[in-house]
Formats: structure tokens, C-alpha cells, sequence
């Protein structure tokens, strides 16, 4: 046998040698945590297909909130759920000062002043029809969406919220909100854009949590088709053009090459979101006892980092950060 000239095992063969030539290392401070909230103070609501999340009361959110903070996460992301009487076809209920989120954002700011807040901009939360846009017989209006976007997330940055994260895919909104949060003094209130975000499958676990499932069509007119990934670097210019400040891919494992293109094309940071399905298929096949789910999830999450992204958003932040630790 011929000698081997290369032998890449030699840099594989103990821990202390992996460690020095391990290329990707996720710590703590790469995640914004999602948080589900919802009215009452205590109440913990978990939701069935997302083991381990619940809807928060605020003073649970609160608690749970501290405890991230502590392992090093520096980002939340909030996201409201209502009951059916406050939904409309115009998202109302998003501006109203005194609404739950805008009273969660008060309290956490408050408590927590250090921990960067994350609100998701998209009607779907609010809306009577379960889209992110606005309805009118049948069609979601691009143009007309626009004006309530901008005045929801001007309403979230009143309230605290470091950055906004419009989540909605219309034409035009980073833009939008950019314009109305200049005027309203929010100079300094980013903006994270959902800039490649498809109409996957993968969010049913999500739509349970807020009940916000369309009542009739689907997403696919403005969420991005699977199959595309040029589309996905033409949506990411306009965002840039447009102000945004992070972009992100959305979801994370099956866009792996979605997020590798995006970070070689532009030189803002990357965000990917580790979606409701792609946590439960992991917590369920752990939960069988298939697979074991810690290891596995934080081999998905080291995948995030390794394609490009700068930050994860995961369900499993807290699990994980405690796992590093
Ligand atoms: C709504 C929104 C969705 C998610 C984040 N913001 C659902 C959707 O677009 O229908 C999904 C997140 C997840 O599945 O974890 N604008």
C-alpha cells in the first residue's frame, strides 16, 4: 500500500485537538428566544404540538425572561395571542396603546431594560381572516397593507420594542415602516425583515399557538414559493435597499442553501429561524425515544451557524443555552 499523504483523521483524534480546529462554535449569545404571550399573570398554556413552549401570562413571561437573560441570551422575540373578539379585518387591535403586547413590551423594558426586544410586524395576530395582509373579497391587498404595518410597528416601538421584525412578505413594507418609524422619532428602532421567507408547511405548530391560521386560502401569493432560492437574493436587495438592518431566512434547516446564498451576497448580519415544525419533529421523535433530542438539536442549530447565519431564532434557546453551559 502506498504511504497516505494526507491524513485528516490526525485532526479528529482527540477532544482538545476537535476543539482548536472546530470552525463553528454556538454560544448563547447567537439566539433571540420566541416567546408566546398571552392574558393573565401566571397562566402557562402549553401549546400540544410544541413540548415545552406554552403561552405566557405576563408575570410567567417575566419570570421566564429573567432566566434567559441569565444564560447569556440577549434577544426575545414577542408574539401575542388574542382571543377572537379582538381580531378584525384591520388589525385594530395592533395599535391600541393598552393592548397586550404593548403592555408586555412596557413591563419587560422595564424590568429587564438590557434584554433587546423583538416585535413581529404582520396582521395575522390581529386579523379576523388569519392573513398578514389585508383582506378584500378573496384578495390581499399589497398597497393597502402597507399604512397598517407602519403604524403597528411605530405603536410596538412607542411601547419599547428595540427592534420590529415585520414578518409579513407585501411588497414594499420594510420601506414603509422605515419612512413611518423616522417620523415618529424612532431613528434608532431596527429593522429585522423576514426577507426570504416561504410558504412552508412547517408553521402549523405556530399556528396553534395564536389560532392565527388563514380561514381561507393560503399564504402562497406573498410567501416565497420552496422551489426558489434566485427569488430569495432578489427579495433580500430589495429589503437591503429598503433599510433593513438584519435579514432573515425563514424557515432554517430545509434553506440551508437559502442562507449560504444570502450570506455571500450581501454584508448585513443573517438571522435564520429554527421554525414550530422543525422544533416539534425533533421534540417528537425525541419524545419516542428515536432520537435524543438535546444532541440533535443543537447539531440543527450548529448547521444554522455553519450556512451563514449570525443568529438563530429557536423555541429551544433556554434548553440549549443551559446544555452549553
Ligand atoms: C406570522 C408568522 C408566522 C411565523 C412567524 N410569524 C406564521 C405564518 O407566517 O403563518 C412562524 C414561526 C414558526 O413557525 O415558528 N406572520
Amino acid at each position: 500500500m502506498q504511504p497516505l499523504s494526507e491524513r485528516p483523521r490526525r485532526n479528529r483524534r482527540t477532544a482538545a485537538i476537535r476543539a482548536l480546529v472546530r470552525e463553528t462554535t454556538l454560544t448563547p449569545g447567537d439566539f433571540i428566544w420566541p416567546a408566546f404571550v398571552t392574558e393573565g399573570g401566571d397562566t402557562r398554556e402549553p401549546i400540544g404540538a410544541m413540548p415545552g413552549v406554552s403561552r405566557l401570562g405576563l408575570d410567567a413571561l417575566i419570570a421566564e425572561a429573567r432566566e434567559v437573560a441569565a444564560l447569556g441570551i440577549p434577544a426575545i422575540a414577542l408574539f401575542p395571542a388574542l382571543t377572537d373578539d379582538l381580531k378584525d379585518a384591520r388589525a385594530t387591535e395592533s395599535v391600541n396603546p393598552d393592548g397586550l403586547l404593548q403592555r408586555t413590551l412596557r413591563a419587560l423594558k422595564q424590568e429587564l431594560p438590557e434584554l433587546l426586544l423583538i416585535t413581529d410586524v404582520a396582521m395575522d395576530p390581529y386579523s379576523s381572516d388569519g392573513h398578514d395582509g389585508l383582506v378584500v373579497d378573496g384578495e390581499i391587498l399589497n398597497d393597502e397593507t402597507l399604512p397598517i404595518l407602519a403604524a403597528m410597528a411605530v405603536a410596538q416601538a412607542e411601547a419599547g420594542a428595540d427592534v420590529v421584525a415585520p414578518s409579513d412578505m407585501m411588497d414594499g413594507r420594510v420601506g414603509a415602516i422605515r419612512t413611518a418609524l423616522d417620523a415618529a422619532g424612532h431613528t434608532d428602532v431596527g429593522i429585522l425583515s423576514y426577507a426570504a421567507k416561504y410558504a412552508s408547511s412547517f408553521y402549523g405548530p405556530f399556528r396553534e399557538a395564536l389560532d392565527s391560521a388563514p380561514k381561507s386560502g393560503d399564504k402562497k401569493t406573498y410567501q416565497m414559493d420552496p422551489a426558489n432560492v434566485r427569488e430569495a437574493l432578489r427579495e433580500i436587495r430589495l429589503d437591503v435597499a429598503e433599510g433593513a438592518d438584519i435579514l432573515m431566512v425563514k424557515p432554517g434547516l430545509p434553506y440551508l442553501d437559502v442562507i449560504a446564498a444570502v450570506r455571500a451576497a450581501v454584508d448585513l448580519p443573517v438571522a435564520a429561524y429554527h421554525v414550530s415544525g422543525e422544533y416539534a419533529m425533533v421534540k417528537a421523535a425525541g419524545e419516542r425515544g428515536w432520537i435524543d433530542a438535546d444532541r440533535v438539536m443543537h447539531e440543527c442549530l450548529v448547521s444554522l451557524k455553519r450556512a451563514g447565519a449570525d443568529m438563530i431564532l429557536t423555541y429551544a434557546a433556554p434548553d440549549v443555552a443551559r446544555m452549553l453551559a
